[in-house]
């Protein structure tokens, strides 16, 4: 049993990293960048109309502030994290280092339910929006190709979902200084048509739609919290670059820390102007913001909100992948998965085969199945990985109190302990079907433990496993 809390040394890990490198190419703005693009999307653009009109009413600004603290928390833990232990993989490296192999190993598992089907979800959302805007031109696609067959719109594939992904693979597999540049052009476009819908919609704000400010009560506003957490998903995926990232004690930290902060800012006055703009019950459409620009006959500005979304849509897509990629990469490295997962592309210095894969798999989930009922999969697997990372705080202070970290999460274990609470709490407000879905994919993960990873973990064939973290060897990296 003792074997299922070894842990790796950290030295370990650093070693391994050298031998598998990958370029260091990334700043604190890239990250920031990178950080907003996986924010921004989905939630932003499409959830919170639904979550206004069906659970929160004009309180949806509190929702998104309740997850909005959830968030801010975890993302203190995961910026001591990563300012100790700059190792690509995120919350699964952490806990490998802290708890040990088999949580680190289901935490990974854990993840890829929040990353993939991410991916997969958000392609769906993205598919939607692009059909939308091409409408717009007068150009339809059949539906037949362009919904998947569990949507009840007679589609057999959703091809636009599908091709987006793979678009976004050819990127990611050839270089991620790429992929950086094409994110922040995106990330870009996606700020100003949001401070366009700010600025246009602010003088049309009627105090009355605010009234009744919580139609459905507070707990309609909890649930809507636990839903439009999906808004905030991603700043979580800046800490799985850390190996790409140039002086990652510091870059990281202010990377998450920075994206989560304007994304919050933003989401907390968009969803004020949204509301005040229109009343709440008119809002049960799947493209709120533009619709509220045409609500107030801004007809163009609409136009251009439908492309930034899409540009925006698309960065997340870009980061999900890329965190995912990441994920199984740090796994596979151990051992605890297959070994062409972390074979490095000669030329282009990435993960190229593990990309491809990943993304063709996400790409069929994608274009085959109907999601939208899976994006609480997404936020049950990110809380239970916010809840975890928030524990190894308090559990690194206590076995490495001399670990130098570049970033300290301030009141322990206060702070990490009311972190995990509001993840658990938002947790338990997800519907019982997240939840039996949830398990089920942890006991998949535990029979791929037992039969696979366990047998090949790199572990059985280390002088370091168990071996108590040196702080001191660690502070001199
Ligand atoms: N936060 C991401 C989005 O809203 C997942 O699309």
């Amino acid at each position: 049993m003792g074997n299922l809390f070894r842990k790796k040394s950290i030295e370990t890990m650093l070693d391994q990293s050298k031998a598998h490198a990958l370029k260091r190419s990334l700043g604190a703005l890239d990250l920031t960048f990178l950080g907003i693009g996986a924010i921004i999307g989905t939630g932003i653009f499409v959830l919170t109309g639904i979550v206004a009109a069906q659970s929160a009413g004009p309180a949806l600004v509190i929702s998104f502030i309740l997850s909005g603290i959830a968030c801010a928390l975890a993302a203190l833990c995961y910026a001591e994290f990563s300012s100790s232990v700059p190792i690509a993989g995120s919350v699964y490296t952490y806990t490998y280092a802290t708890i040990g192999e088999f949580f680190a190993f289901l935490i990974g598992w854990d993840l890829m339910l929040e990353y993939l089907l991410a991916v997969s979800s958000v392609a769906t959302g993205w598919s939607a929006y692009f059909q939308s805007l091409l409408s717009g031109f007068g150009v339809n696609i059949p539906k037949i190709l362009s919904s998947s067959p569990g949507s009840g719109h007679g589609g057999i594939i959703d091809l636009p979902a599908v091709l987006i992904i793979l678009f976004i693979t050819m990127l990611l597999s050839r270089g991620v200084q790429g992929s950086a540049r094409f994110n922040n052009i995106m990330v870009i476009i996606k700020l100003i048509v949001i401070l366009g819908f700010i600025v246009t919609g602010i003088g049309y704000v009627k105090p009355d739609n605010w009234h009744p400010f919580m139609p459905f009560g507070f707990h309609g506003v909890v649930t809507g919290a636990a839903t439009v957490f999906f808004a905030y998903l991603g700043f979580d995926a800046v800490a799985t670059a850390s190996e790409e990232v140039k002086k990652p004690q510091k870059n990281v930290p202010i990377g998450i820390i920075a994206s989560l902060g304007i994304c919050t800012i933003l989401y907390i006055v968009v969803s004020g102007i949204l509301t005040g703009i229109v009343p709440y019950t008119k809002l049960n459409v799947s493209d709120p913001v533009s619709f509220a620009l045409k609500f107030i006959n801004h007809d163009k500005m609409a136009g251009l909100i439908s492309f930034g979304a899409l540009a925006g849509i698309t960065t997340v897509l870009l980061v999900m992948a890329y965190g995912q990629v990441r994920i199984t990469f740090s796994m596979s490295r151990d051992g605890l998965l297959p070994k062409s997962f972390s074979t490095v592309h000669p030329k282009f210095k990435t993960p190229f085969v593990n990309t491809w894969i990943t993304g063709i798999i996400a790409a069929v989930i994608a274009g085959f199945v109907d999601l939208t009922t899976l994006a609480h999969l997404v936020n049950i697997g990110t809380l239970a990985a916010f809840t975890l990372i928030s524990i190894a705080v308090i559990i690194m202070r206590k076995t490495h109190p001399n670990l130098k970290r570049s970033f300290k999460v301030p009141l322990v274990p206060i702070l990490p302990i009311i972190s995990a609470l509001c993840c658990v709490y938002l947790m338990l407000n997800l519907p019982a079907i997240t939840w039996k879905a949830f398990v089920i994919w942890l006991v998949i993960g535990i029979i791929v433990y037992f039969l696979y990873a366990r047998k090949h973990s790199h572990l059985n064939h280390s002088k370091t496993a168990n071996h108590t973290i040196n702080d001191s060897e660690l502070n001199k990296r």
